[in-house]
C-alpha cells in the first residue's frame, strides 16, 4: 500500500492483558472425547486464558491500553483515535470504543470498532497507519481485544478447544523518516469463505429467538479442515508476497508474527518465508487463538522480554473468518 501521505506511522509502545484463569487441556478432558495429546499434536494448544463469565471485552481491552500508556509514560489524554478490533464487542451497540473511550476518560478521543475476525487487528492497524501518515493524527491505539468464550459452544470439540480470552493494544505515531515504521500492508478480503467460519446468530438475518438459541447459532461455527487449507496456503503466500515485494530475504527478517489459530499453520508459513523456528514469535501454547489479540499480544510479550530492538524487520500475518487476510511489514522504531 502506498504511502502518500507526510509522515510514516511507527509503533511506540505496546500492551496487553490476559485474564488468570488458566483453561489447560485437561480440562476439556472431563466431559469431552478428546484429550492434551490430540488437542497438543493438533493445534499446538496446551492451555488458554477465561475472562469470568460477568466481565466484558472492554475489561480486558482497558487493561491492556493501561499497560501501554504506562510503558511510553503518557496520560489519556493525548490519545486522539481509539480504534477496537474485535468479534466479541461488548453489546452490538454502543461500540466497544464508545465503551473503552468512557472508562478511560479519553476525553479527547474517537473512536470506533473493526470487524475483520482473525485479521482484525492487522485491518485496523491497516486503518489507523492511514490517519498517522496524513498527519489528521498523532496518537492512535489500535486494541485487539476478544472474549472468544462468549461466542464458544464448550460442548463441541472441534471448537471449544481452540478459542481464548485476551488483549493487547499498540499505540501509532507519526515520523518524518520514511524508511522506519509500518513500511507495507497488503489486505485481502474473499467473502467465498464464508461459508465455513461463521456466527450466524444475532445480525440482521437471524436476531435473537428462541429458535436461534436452540440451533446454537450464536457460537462459532467452523469446518475446521477447509480453513486450515485455505490458511495455510493465503497466510504462507502474502507473507511471501510482502517480503519478495520490498526486496527482503529472510536473514533480513527479524520475526514472522503469524496470527495464532494453528501451530501446524504457523510452520508451514515460516517454511514458506524460509524462517527458522526462533525468528517466528508464538504464544499460542499458552494463549490458544484469542482471534484479534494473537499479534499485538505476541508482540508485546516479546518485546517485554527485550527480544525486540530498532532497527528490526517484522512481518506481521493473519488470515481468518471472511476469509481475511493479510500482512503487515514494520521496521521497528525504538
Ligand atoms: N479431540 C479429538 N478429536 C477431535 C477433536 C478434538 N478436540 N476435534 C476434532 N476431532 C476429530 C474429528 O472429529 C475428526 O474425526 P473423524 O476423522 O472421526 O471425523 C478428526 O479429529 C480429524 O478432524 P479434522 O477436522 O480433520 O482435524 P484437523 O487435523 O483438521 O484439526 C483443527 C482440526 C480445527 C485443529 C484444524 O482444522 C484447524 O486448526 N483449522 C483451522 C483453524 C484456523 O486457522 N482458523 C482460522 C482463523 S480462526
Amino acid at each position: 500500500m502506498e504511502n502518500k501521505g507526510p509522515y510514516n506511522a511507527m509503533i511506540t509502545a505496546v500492551g496487553h492483558y490476559v485474564p488468570d484463569r488458566v483453561i489447560d487441556n485437561k480440562y476439556f478432558e472431563q466431559y469431552l472425547d478428546t484429550n492434551d495429546e490430540w488437542i497438543r499434536t493438533r493445534t499446538g494448544i496446551s492451555e488458554r486464558r477465561r475472562l469470568d463469565k460477568d466481565k466484558p471485552t472492554s475489561y480486558m481491552a482497558v487493561r491492556a491500553i493501561q499497560s501501554l500508556l504506562k510503558n511510553r509514560n503518557i496520560g489519556i489524554e493525548e490519545i486522539d483515535l481509539i480504534i477496537v478490533a474485535t468479534v466479541t464487542p461488548d453489546m452490538i451497540y454502543p461500540s466497544t470504543a464508545c465503551i473503552i473511550q468512557k472508562e478511560l476518560g479519553a476525553k479527547n478521543a474517537w473512536g470506533f470498532d473493526i470487524l475483520a475476525a482473525c485479521s482484525g487487528f492487522i485491518f485496523s492497524l491497516t486503518t489507523a497507519m492511514q490517519f498517522i501518515q496524513s498527519g489528521s493524527h498523532k496518537k492512535v491505539i489500535v486494541v485487539g481485544a476478544d472474549k472468544m468464550s462468549a461466542i464458544t459452544n464448550f460442548e463441541d470439540r472441534n471448537t471449544c478447544i481452540l478459542f481464548g480470552d485476551a488483549a493487547a493494544a499498540i499505540l501509532l505515531e507519526p515520523t518524518e523518516d520514511k524508511n522506519i515504521g509500518i513500511l507495507d500492508s497488503i489486505m485481502r478480503i474473499d467473502g467465498e469463505g464464508g461459508k465455513y467460519l461463521h456466527q450466524l446468530g444475532g445480525g440482521s438475518l437471524n436476531p435473537a429467538t428462541h429458535d436461534t438459541v436452540d440451533k446454537k447459532m450464536h457460537f462459532v461455527y467452523q469446518e475446521g479442515k477447509n480453513v486450515f487449507k485455505d490458511a495455510v496456503k493465503g497466510m504462507a503466500d502474502v507473507s511471501y508476497e510482502i517480503m519478495q515485494k520490498n526486496d527482503l530475504t529472510s536473514d533480513q527478517i527479524s520475526y514472522l508474527v503469524p496470527h495464532q489459530a494453528n501451530m501446524r499453520i504457523i510452520t508451514a508459513c515460516a517454511e514458506r518465508m524460509g524462517l527458522p523456528e526462533d525468528k517466528v514469535m508464538v504464544n499460542i501454547h499458552k494463549y490458544g487463538n484469542a482471534t484479534s489479540a494473537t499479534i499485538p499480544s505476541c508482540i508485546s510479550e516479546y518485546w517485554q522480554a527485550g527480544k525486540v530492538k530498532k532497527g528490526d524487520y517484522l512481518i506481521l500475518s493473519s488470515f481468518g473468518a471472511g476469509y481475511t487476510w493479510g500482512s503487515i511489514l514494520v521496521k521497528w522504531a525504538y
